[in-house]
Parts: structure tokens; C-alpha cells; sequence
């Protein structure tokens, strides 16, 4: 096959390596110097259509799932159209209503995924548009959509995604941008210079990957934990549910994501003396000031014996005060943050499972594509 482990300990090691050039290569073409995006490949969805979209529905499974959620909070700030994430199981089997107006985006690493393509039939014969984002030239999905961004991630092999998470949520990035400009819904200015910045991600991922070392050694230290919980706010929330998806599908470790506002409605009675909560800590230059709520929500876990392992900016020193470990990484924009947090909780996932000697890239009972329903 075209893929080799190339010297590294397992598939999902070297895909883990691989993300600065997934990122890279899924903005290649599609983002100028000056930041502008041009998307040839959607050229099927005409301007008028573009125009025309009065919301957004992203189905996916898994993983993908994810990126779309992150997809929509770029997605509404930039472009403001409504966007609508749907478990393609749940979207199917529900009498949804979708429009002629209704755009659907496809997320899916393989394209052959059973569910998410019953969805993307099912909005087709309700007179929907779809446009697929797809990591395998050529899938069933590609095929069916009436146009596809493809991620250029390269072939993943490990069962869990890594590489091709990170390439959906860069053309998720794109596809924000794209529409803004195309629905002048925020000032080009502005969306060019989110365009530099999302150019310059790439490199940002290279530097959290040469920093995992006190990731790794977390990883190992944990093996024999019960339970992990996850914590994040706007994109750091989907981080945090990949976060937890990741240690149970790697280590069989029984681990949740929450919202960080969700705290107090619930999640705040599992903690007692050692739970160990990892925590995605937006940006303290965030102006919407979530780094304020995050914090006192970590003292609020500590008060109750949660042992806290964040995931912070760099420069976040205020954070170091109430966290048992600071797992620092570069700072950007707080919405593009998210390619950068998902990192390490990827290396943990992997660290802690090689630490109980299990297959990281053959996890029981999972397939890497569900071809079926
Ligand atoms: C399976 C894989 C996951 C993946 C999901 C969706 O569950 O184990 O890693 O996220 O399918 O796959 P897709 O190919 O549609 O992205």
C-alpha cells in the first residue's frame, strides 16, 4: 500500500507527525499570501446559489462530527448563516426539513461511510445542494455531492482519525471564509487577515508537536486512570468531546466531554478527590472573555479535589496558578485554536494506550470506516 509507518511505533504515530503537512496541503491552492480564499473546486454551487443559502446543515459521524461543530462556529461568525450539525443517523431518521435553499455539508474521511451517505441521498431527493468534504479522491460520496473539498491529509491507516480531523477542520476554516466573502458578511480586511493567520497554522502545528513531551509522560503516568473528563468552551468544546472520544476508543478509558458552562448543570457532581479533568483553556486576548469562565471553573474542580491538566496559550500564566499541569501551545487567533488543542489530547490518547500495551491503531470492536448501517 501507499502508506508505511516509516520508522515510526504505529500508524497513528506518524499520521499525529503528519498534520503540520495535512494542514498545509488542504490550504495549499486555496489560500493566496494576501489571505484570500478561492475554492475552484465549488465552482458547481454558482454565485447566485451561494447567495442564496439561508442555512447550513453538516452531517458526519464520529470524529468528523467534530470538525463540523467546529465548522459552525466559524461558519456563523463569519459568513452568519445559520449552521445546523446532525449526527447523519439522527438527521436520516427524523423527517428533517431541508429546502431548496438548505445547503448540506458532507463530512467524511473515507466517503463510504453507510449513514452519512443515506443522509446526503435522503437531502438530495428533497431538493437540497450538497457539497461533501472528503479526504478519498474518488469515494461515494465525492460521486454523489454536487461538489467536493477534498482534505489533503493523505491515507490514513489508524483506525482513530487524527491528520484527517485536522484537514476537515482547515477546510471547514476555508469554506468560512470563502462564504464571507462571498455574502459580504464580514470586511474583506478582516477576513484577509484571518486568511494570513490561517496560513500561518501550519508552522504553529510543527511547534506544538516538537513540545509533547510532558504530554507523553502524562500519558504513561495515567494508565491505570478510571475515568478522564474533558472541559472547553466555543471551539474548545468540540476539542474536548474529540478528547474524550479519542481515550475511549484508544484506551478503553471511560472519559466525557462537556461544555465548560454545562459544569454546574451536572458534570460538577462527578468530581471528587483525583478526577482527573483536562481542560481547554480559550485564549486570555479572547474578546468575548471566556478565559475568565474557564478559570473559575477550574477553581471551582480544584475546590473539589479535581486534579487539572490544562491546555493553554502560551503567555497564560494566570492559568498556571489553579492547574496541576499547564500544557502550553502557541497562540492565534482563538478560533482557529482548535487544530492546535486537539493535538496534544491525540498524543495522550495514544501514550496511555501504548502505556496498557494496547494495539493503538487496531482498537477492539471499531472499524476504520462503517460501510454499513
Ligand atoms: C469510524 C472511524 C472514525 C471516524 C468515523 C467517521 O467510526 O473509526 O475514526 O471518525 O468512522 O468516518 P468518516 O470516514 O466518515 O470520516
Amino acid at each position: 500500500s501507499a502508506a508505511s509507518k516509516g520508522g515510526w511505533s504505529s500508524f497513528m504515530a506518524k499520521e499525529i507527525a503528519d498534520q503540520p503537512q495535512a494542514v498545509a496541503d488542504t490550504l495549499m491552492g486555496r489560500l493566496a499570501s494576501d489571505g484570500s480564499v478561492r475554492l475552484s473546486e465549488i465552482d458547481g454551487l454558482t454565485a447566485e446559489d451561494i447567495k442564496n443559502i439561508d442555512r447550513i446543515i453538516m452531517v458526519a459521524c464520529g470524529t468528523a462530527s467534530y470538525a463540523c461543530d467546529v465548522a459552525k462556529y466559524a461558519i456563523e461568525k463569519f459568513a452568519r448563516i445559520p449552521v445546523q450539525v446532525e449526527l447523519s443517523h439522527e438527521f436520516r431518521y427524523r423527517d428533517p426539513i431541508i429546502t431548496a435553499n438548505t445547503l448540506i455539508v458532507a463530512v467524511s474521511q473515507s466517503g463510504e461511510t453507510m449513514d452519512t451517505l443515506m443522509a446526503t441521498r435522503f437531502a438530495k431527493e428533497q431538493g437540497a445542494k450538497v457539497l461533501a468534504i472528503c479526504n478519498t479522491q474518488g469515494a461515494t460520496l465525492a460521486r454523489e455531492s454536487d461538489a467536493t473539498i477534498y482534505t489533503h491529509a493523505g491515507p490514513e491507516v489508524a483506525v482513530a482519525s487524527t491528520k484527517a480531523l485536522v484537514a476537515q477542520i482547515t477546510a471547514g476554516y476555508l469554506l468560512a471564509l470563502f462564504l464571507a466573502a462571498g455574502r459580504n458578511a464580514t470586511e474583506q480586511k478582516v477576513l484577509r487577515s484571518l486568511g494570513q493567520e490561517l496560513l500561518k497554522m501550519p508552522a504553529r502545528v510543527t511547534q506544538v508537536l516538537e513540545r509533547l513531551d510532558d504530554v507523553r509522560a502524562l500519558g504513561k503516568e495515567m494508565a491505570n486512570a478510571k475515568s478522564v473528563l474533558f472541559l472547553g468552551r466555543n471551539v474548545g468544546f468540540p476539542v474536548a468531546m474529540e478528547g474524550a472520544l479519542k481515550l475511549k476508543e484508544l484506551a478503553y478509558i471511560h472519559a466525557e466531554g462537556f461544555a465548560a458552562g454545562e459544569l454546574k448543570h451536572g458534570p460538577i457532581a462527578l468530581i471528587e478527590e483525583g478526577q482527573p479533568v483536562i481542560v481547554i483553556v480559550p485564549s486570555p486576548r479572547d474578546s468575548d472573555s471566556l478565559h475568565p469562565k474557564v478559570i473559575s471553573n477550574i477553581q471551582e474542580i480544584r475546590a473539589r479535589g479535581a486534579k487539572v491538566i490544562a491546555v493553554a496559550e502560551d503567555g497564560d500564566t494566570d492559568v498556571a496558578n489553579f492547574a496541576e499541569h499547564v500544557i502550553y501551545v502557541p497562540s492565534c487567533e482563538n478560533i482557529f485554536s482548535s487544530i492546535l488543542t486537539v493535538i496534544p489530547l491525540q498524543v495522550f490518547a495514544l501514550e496511555l494506550s501504548s502505556a496498557k500495551g494496547l494495539d493503538v491503531d487496531q482498537p477492539r470492536n471499531l472499524a476504520k470506516s462503517v460501510t454499513v448501517e
